[in-house]
């Protein structure tokens, strides 16, 4: 039910002020604290993701920068993965800096460099599959490493979604999701939730209350709407994803296919571990001939559109050169592993023949 009211009528001043020294646990009072129906999407991502509670944000990067801001005081340093999605790295690589809160960088797979790093750090930081290269953590051998120091490992699980993994199963305390992309599903909501123990989930939670990014109550409502069909929606991207990804392996005009969940990737045996055997509903690619080829191919497609998010109803395109990474030179983009031809395409509910045959007719006639 969608409750859209800001603010909570009380029966008697007493009431008032009693519910108003607690904020919250106490019936409600204004929705920047608390809102019947976040709290039912709290509850709902709670549930799939295994946690106690989760806290609901008007976006992926309000519930990321609330748990950094949780977490971290000036002087404070975080610990990440560097394969993350580029406004993530632009927060703890640029803004956070701002506010005396720096990070160290590593490969995903350089686990005696996170372990030299971890000590007197505050968090470690990864993502499940990770943006846009769709490469997967050995999540529990990170958790694992985070716990010898006692610190915490944040998971964002927005390409995997619950569905596919459960990361506080794999021992991270933390869980974050961008809810624009497979939880609401889709592409008509910003929204981002939290899931932690109480501790944490308060910190977290006392940051969105000062800071203000709360989840909209309608947008909460759409969410729901979402979840209901989680899991449908999943296994058909995941399907369709599989047979997009093996015929793209053997196009010649198709460089390199970057999927968990094909035999040649290197991820596949942690995609089997972490992802029951699955891939996700995203893939990469490089279209031979690089950028302009590419960008050339991007916009022959008729049926795929091109634009950014993911985890929709709908198939989404981002040549990563001449859209989402357009700062970065050739040389950047190289050692970021984003080749000048990478396509990163997010696979929709479309019947998968109409994808393949816009994807092929793109490639051969650019
Ligand atoms: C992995 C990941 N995390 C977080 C975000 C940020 O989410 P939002 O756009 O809802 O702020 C995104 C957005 O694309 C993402 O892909």
């Amino acid at each position: 039910m969608l409750h859209s009211s800001s603010t909570y009528a009380f029966s008697d001043s007493a009431e008032f002020a009693a519910a108003s020294r607690a904020k919250v646990g106490s019936g409600y009072v204004y929705s920047r604290w608390a809102n019947p129906t976040v709290d039912a999407f709290e509850a709902a991502v709670a549930g799939l993701e295994g946690s106690n509670g989760a806290e609901a944000f008007s976006s992926g990067m309000g519930a990321i920068s609330s748990i950094m801001l949780a977490l971290c005081s000036s002087g404070d340093r975080v610990v990440a993965a560097k394969q993350l999605y580029g406004n993530t790295y632009s927060l703890l690589s640029e803004r956070l800096p701002r506010y005396g809160i720096t990070t160290n960088w590593f490969d995903l797979v350089d686990h005696a460099g996170i372990r030299s790093a971890l000590p007197g750090a505050k968090l470690l930081y990864c993502e499940t599959i990770s943006n846009p290269r769709v490469q997967v953590p050995d999540l529990a051998k990170l958790a694992e490493l985070a716990g010898e120091q006692g610190l915490p490992l944040v998971v964002d699980n927005t390409f995997a979604s619950p569905i596919l993994c459960r990361p506080l199963e794999h021992g991270a305390s933390v869980v974050v999701h961008s809810a624009t992309k497979f939880l609401g599903g889709h592409h008509d909501l910003l929204g981002g939730v939290v899931c932690a123990d109480a501790e944490i989930l308060e910190a977290v939670a006392a940051v969105g209350r000062d800071f203000g990014p709360s989840l909209a109550p309608f947008n909460a409502w759409l969410a729901l709407r979402g979840i209901a069909t989680l899991p449908l929606r999943v296994e058909r991207s995941c399907d369709s994803a599989l047979r997009i990804a093996g015929a793209l392996e053997d196009h010649e005009e198709v460089d390199a296919v970057y999927y968990p969940a094909l035999a040649s990737d290197p991820s596949n045996a942690l995609a089997d571990r972490l992802l029951g055997g699955r891939g996700g509903g995203t893939l990469g690619f490089d279209v031979a001939g690089g950028r302009d080829r590419a960008a050339a191919f991007q916009d022959s497609l008729r049926l795929i559109t091109p634009a950014s998010s993911l985890g929709g109803t709908h198939s989404l395109i981002v040549h990563a050169a001449s859209a989402t990474h357009t700062q970065l030179s050739a040389d950047e983009l190289r050692s970021a592993g984003i080749s000048e031809g990478f396509c990163r395409l997010s696979v929709g509910l479309e019947d998968p023949d109409d994808l393949l045959d816009d994807l092929t007719a793109a490639l051969e006639n650019p």
